[in-house]
């Protein structure tokens, strides 16, 4: 019999007792033996949950109990959480993990810790998807040359709802907290920060490369506008947020933003909560990977899926997919050099030059435009629309700037990259 310890009984260790339990017949034939859950760490033993489990809030009844095998820790935060897992890793026992910030600053010193020790992170990326299977077994034959994800279900959700329904920002982000996809702190969700965490967890098993937050680039989706949605829609494309990680000889470039993304993409039409993630391979070519990214029973499946597969098996796998360091290190691309197609949104007073002095500024900046509209705002402001050919980042920003301080320019312009 295999023993678990769960630290934090919200909704995913509550969805992760309660699969153990129901699925209890399938996992110890798949296992090969039974898994029981001996103890649940809680902060507050009177709150009522649905799940028949012993409780304690003593996070050493897990860690300090020798006839425990697994810690599955829940609960969230990056460094009390990492002080936990490294106590159960020197414990000898052997970790799952569904805290993807914790990873995204601390995965290399856990790598080191863990060495033969089993520790897993299956449900740390895109929920239910089992894209870190994926991605450092089933592709491994490959160089990967992109990774294109949506991979935070809030944003997502939000993003739909107010292109289908119009609904605006606040009420949908609350009602996205209310179904229990959005993190503690939204921010994380809306600012991006969730989606990067992700990101650089998954750069990490396709390019071996060692990026924390503060090295890429990271915005989110406060600044898209409903006016935004409906200009992409009407033009052919969906707004998404994105996380990107491209190789382009030996330069990695990995960032998180909002994107226009044609209509006709297939990433474009990942709606609602869903998660989507293409991975494109040097031999395989594209792959897709679709399903569901937040939610208790979704990343439950992941995390029993990592305590299987413990259970099953004798040897550890190289936690982050490479057992030994890669020749010819990849590096990081610095974020101003990075290139892309731009949208613009310009709110400018409808008066006469205008226009000419904006082009002007983009020429220059060596900015060239694509296509060019101007859609009335009020009767005296007007919307100026651009998308531009491939341009540089940092010319984009200046840019910005020169055009932000014209004095017939009446807010910031909105820039979203093109993909
Ligand atoms: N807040 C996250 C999301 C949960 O909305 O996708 C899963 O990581």
């Amino acid at each position: 019999m295999i023993k678990v310890g769960i630290i934090g009984v919200g909704t995913v260790g509550t969805s992760v007792a309660q699969i153990l339990r129901d699925n209890a017949n399938i996992i110890s034939a798949r296992a090969g033996v039974d898994i029981v859950v001996k103890c649940g760490v809680v902060k507050n033993l009177s709150k009522h949950r649905d799940i028949e489990i012993p409780l304690s809030d003593n996070i050493n009844d897990v860690l300090e109990d020798d006839e425990i095998d697994i810690v599955v820790e829940l609960m969230g935060g990056v460094e009390e959480a990492f002080e936990v897992v490294k106590k159960a890793l020197r414990s000898k026992k052997a970790v799952v993990t569904a805290n993807k910030a914790l990873l995204a600053y601390h995965r290399y010193e856990l790598q080191e810790i863990a060495q033969d020790l089993a520790f897993e992170y299956e449900a740390s990326v895109a929920g239910g998807i089992p894209i870190i299977n994926a991605l450092r077994d089933g592709l491994s034959a490959n160089h990967i040359k992109s990774i294109m994800g949506i991979m935070n279900g809030t944003c997502n959700y939000m993003m739909t709802k107010m292109s289908d329904e119009g609904v605006d920002y606040d009420t949908i982000l609350k009602e996205a907290q209310d179904l229990g996809y959005a993190e503690a702190d939204p921010t994380f969700d809306v600012g991006g920060f969730d989606t990067a965490h992700k990101l650089l967890i998954l750069a990490s098993i396709a390019y071996g490369i060692d990026a924390k937050p503060e090295d890429i680039l990271i915005e989110g989706i406060q600044n898209v506008s409903q006016e935004d949605i409906s200009f992409a829609k009407e033009f052919g494309y969906a707004i998404k947020l994105l996380g990107i990680a491209k190789k382009d000889a030996e330069e990695v470039e990995l960032r998180v933003h909002a994107c226009l993304i044609s209509q006709d993409e297939m990433i474009a039409k990942i709606d609602g909560v869903m998660n989507g993630i293409s991975v494109v391979g040097d031999k395989v070519g594209e792959t897709l990977y679709y399903g569901p990214g937040a939610g208790g029973n979704a990343t439950a499946s992941a995390v029993v899926a990592n305590i299987i597969d413990i259970a099953r098996s004798g040897k550890s796998k190289p936690m982050l997919g490479f057992d030994k360091p890669l020749e010819g290190k990849l590096i990081l691309k610095p974020t101003d050099e990075i290139e892309s197609k731009y949208y613009l949104r310009i709110n400018v007073s409808d008066k006469k030059g205008v226009l000419a002095k904006i082009t002007k500024i983009f020429e220059g900046n060596n900015i060239s435009v694509e296509t060019m509209l101007q859609r009335p705002a009020t009767s005296h402001s007007a919307n100026l629309l651009f998308s531009t050919h491939i341009a540089v980042e940092k010319d984009i920003q200046n840019m910005i700037k020169e055009i932000e301080a014209l004095d017939f320019v009446n807010s910031k312009p909105v820039m979203i990259r093109i993909v």
